[in-house]
């Protein structure tokens, strides 16, 4: 199915409700807290940031919270129960430098250079967040001196070497689970992405 086909299927929206249960489980809360898997992404305050595919949000007010007022989180997600569910929460908490976008991440429709640190977390590797197209999109969001956050669970599937093989993104440093890259000039061609 192509993924901007997602947001709108019944059967996946369905689906998803009921694995959006074990992301919002305590017994995550409590193996993974959710700020100590962000302190890995070296957030500042006052960045603008993408969250790739934030699901029931378990990451996003946390995130929110590290940004600060002075910044800007866009969580986007293109099921329309996650989205729903993550704007409540955002606007429960009150959280106004939150924008929660129902989109696919293959096609953002955001501005070029327009994002600090881009957050995928929990997402990749999956079928319809496939590299190849998710690398250049990312990689044309992010500012010149921007960041890529890869945050991979349970397994990391080759993730690591693929990001590199791209030529898009170059390994910064590996903190709490979190593989950082700083986005490259872009100079030279990828190489076969996964
Ligand atoms: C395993 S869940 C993780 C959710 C959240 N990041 C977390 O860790 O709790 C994967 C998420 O990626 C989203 N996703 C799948 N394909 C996507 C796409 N093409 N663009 C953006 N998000 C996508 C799914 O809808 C789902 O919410």
């Amino acid at each position: 199915m192509d993924a901007a086909e997602l947001g709108k299927s019944r059967f996946l929206n369905n689906l998803f409700k009921l694995s959006g249960m074990s992301m919002e489980s305590r017994m995550r809360h409590w193996l993974m807290p959710p700020k100590r898997t962000l302190e890995g992404a070296d957030i500042k305050p006052g960045q603008t940031v993408l969250e790739v595919g934030c699901g029931t949000g378990f990451f996003t007010l946390p995130a929110a919270e590290m940004i600060g007022e002075s910044g800007r989180l866009i969580a986007l997600e293109p099921l329309a129960d996650f989205a729903e569910r993550v704007r409540t929460k955002v606007l429960g908490a009150g959280l106004s430098h939150v924008e929660v976008i129902q989109r696919d991440a293959l096609n953002t429709q955001l501005e070029a250079a327009s994002i600090d640190l881009v957050l995928l977390f929990g997402v990749v590797p999956f079928p319809t967040l496939p590299l190849g197209r998710l690398l250049p999109e990312m990689h044309r969001v992010l500012k010149a001196d921007g960041t890529l956050a890869v945050w991979l669970f349970p397994t990391t599937a080759g993730v690591p070497s693929a990001i590199v093989r791209s030529g898009l993104f170059t390994e910064i440093a590996k903190k709490n689970g979190v593989y950082r890259y700083a986005r490259s000039s872009g100079a030279q061609p990828p190489r076969a992405p996964a």
